[in-house]
């Protein structure tokens, strides 16, 4: 399946939440997002956008540690996951991570990359780059007939109001 994909430019950390809103506001149960990049490449500040587009309180949303995921009920469930502590593929297993692609709620997943194999194909992929201290690029992929909506409808919400990279 042929790749679609869309580059965004954010110049302050209101513009990544907002950003981050425009997808949440579209995803259902069994959507999952891949958050890679740079330490500090935003990709909680993202998520808090996303939470906000599942009517969730964006305040709630810290990194989850100890337990690799944390649960936030909102329009639809979060299941906000940081694999960088991460050890190996047995504590997936052992936390039951592969549970929450299921399609019970949604998924952001910080450190995507970390993740032992193949995660679904519907996963959208979003990797964050540090441009300078108050940008960074944002750049959405996917190539599943899902993913490529969402990005599709992504594209259309935001529009000229942040700068797209060609
Ligand atoms: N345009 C921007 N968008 C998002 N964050 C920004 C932006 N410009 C500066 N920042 C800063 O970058 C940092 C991003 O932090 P955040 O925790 O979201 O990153 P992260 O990718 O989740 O990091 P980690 O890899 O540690 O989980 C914050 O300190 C934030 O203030
Ligand atoms: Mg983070």
């Amino acid at each position: 399946m042929k790749e679609i994909s869309v580059k965004y430019l954010t110049t302050s950390v209101e513009k990544t939440v907002w950003l981050g809103q425009q997808l949440g506001d579209q995803l259902i149960d069994g959507d999952i997002i891949a958050l890679i990049g740079d330490l500090g490449g935003g990709k909680t500040w993202f998520t808090k956008g996303v939470a906000i587009g599942l009517e969730i309180d964006p305040g709630y949303i810290v990194s989850p540690t100890f337990t690799l995921v944390n649960e936030y009920k909102g329009r639809r469930q979060l299941f906000h996951i940081d694999l960088y502590r991460l050890k190996d593929k047995a504590e997936i297993i052992a936390l039951d991570l592969e549970d929450y692609l299921s399609g019970e709620g949604v998924v952001a997943i910080e450190w995507a990359d970390r993740w032992p194999g193949e995660l679904p194909e519907e996963t959208i992929q979003i990797e964050l780059r540090m441009i300078d201290d108050h940008t960074r690029e944002l750049r959405f992929s996917g190539s599943h007939p899902r993913a490529k909506e969402i990005i599709r409808a992504l594209k259309e919400r935001v529009g000229v109001s942040l700068k797209e990279i060609k």
